[in-house]
């Protein structure tokens, strides 16, 4: 779903409130800054506001209510209203939900233009909040080093003993009911972990062994239900025997993935001079356009696919581009005629590309 709004963002929200309450997994915002200067595509809009804190209050109130509850905000600014918009966005979504500030480098720092300035200014600013504190940014897992994945079970005797222990089922095989053999490494096959040292007290599957497994004796293989639950849903252990003092448990690959956490060491200079031509013929937006790239990066840390992405700035379309392209949902407002047609030309540049049906609406707010 693609539509587009011509007409002030307020407005938009007001008016449009029972469609759009709750289903934004992504609003990204990318208002005037407020730095009262009128050059490049400033002449399209006013970037000069004296009342620019209680508009912005009203946006992220409204963009509140527009998120689901496992939804992002995230916000460019520089620094003229870096500090303010900190306290106005921290009111509506809590200091605890603000995720944090990813500087985007989009000036070379030898290319300086403004000979006027007291210093060169290189960066720009991301504010990430979201609207549960409990959410995380999706990221890719680094796959499990397979090196020391050579261990594997194989049950001889299925005759075990099911019990409970402190609230875990588990099946305990004795000596000779089970074989562990080392082969070669694959994802199918298992990792093992001795039980010595740190891992005793200060890994969970460790502790549960020393308190609840140990006594059991000698040359036990014990499976328990519900210890792993990212991975198997079960978690094996073998018990000490006369060669080794420790117990060991097994990791499978399911859950030995790291995940590769989002940076905020965002560097775009390679980029900007060339943004430009983003978007295609007649798409510029001078110093006011974001590079894909930035948007890209954003959508894939905060959605899935067919998600919902809002953008009330829309300016030269950045974030519909990037949606259609990443097939996510998406709805941008515009207020100004200038930027407006330049978003229309940017999706026909689109459709024209990707030569395949995309339906867009175009609706006044
Ligand atoms: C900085 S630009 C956004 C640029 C965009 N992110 C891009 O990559 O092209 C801000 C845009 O917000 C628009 N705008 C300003 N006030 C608005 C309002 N009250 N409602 C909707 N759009 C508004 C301006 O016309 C301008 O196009």
């Amino acid at each position: 779903m693609y539509k587009v709004y011509r007409g002030d963002s307020c407005d938009f929200y007001k008016r449009h409130r029972d469609e759009v309450k709750g289903k934004a997994k992504l609003i990204y915002l990318d208002p005037p800054y407020n730095s009262k200067r009128n050059r490049g595509a400033r002449k399209y809009y006013n970037d000069s506001n004296m009342l620019w804190s209680l508009f912005i209050s009203n946006i992220i109130n409204y963009s509140y209510e527009m998120l689901r509850d496992d939804g992002f905000l995230a916000i460019s600014i520089n620094q003229t209203e870096l500090f303010n918009l900190k306290g106005i966005v921290d009111e509506y979504f809590g200091e605890e939900n603000f995720i944090g500030l990813f500087p985007v480098k989009i000036r070379h720092k030898e290319r300086q233009l403004m000979i006027n300035a007291t210093f060169h200014d290189v960066y720009e600013y991301l504010l990430i909040y979201r609207k549960n504190k409990q959410q995380r940014f999706i990221c890719e897992n680094k796959p499990a080093n397979l090196e020391k994945f050579c261990y594997k079970i194989t049950i001889l005797d299925r005759n075990c003993r099911k019990e409970e222990i402190n609230g875990k089922q588990v099946e305990i095989y004795d000596a000779g009911m089970y074989k562990i053999t080392k082969e070669e490494p694959s994802e199918d096959n298992l990792r093992r972990y001795i039980i010595a040292g740190k891992l005793k007290t200060a890994n969970w599957s460790g502790e549960w062994f020393e308190n609840n497994l140990r006594a059991l004796g000698n040359d036990k293989l014990v499976k328990v239900y519900g210890l792993e639950n990212e991975g198997l849903g079960y978690r094996w252990f073998q018990t000490q025997n006369d060669k080794r003092v420790s117990g060991v448990y097994f990791q499978s690959t399911l859950c030995a993935g790291r995940p590769i956490l989002p940076t905020n060491d965002l560097d775009y200079t390679e980029i900007v001079p060339n943004i430009y031509k983003e978007g295609g013929e007649g798409c510029d937006f001078k110093d006011s356009k974001k590079p894909e790239k930035l948007l890209e990066w954003i959508i894939s840390i905060t959605t899935n696919k067919d998600d919902l992405v809002i953008d009330l700035f829309g300016g030269s379309g950045t974030t519909i581009d990037v949606c259609i392209k990443n097939s996510r949902d998406c709805i941008i407002v515009e207020k100004h005629l200038e930027p407006y047609n330049i978003i229309k030309r940017r999706i026909e540049n689109i459709i024209k590309d990707c030569n395949k049906k995309i339906e867009i609406e175009y609706l006044n707010v």
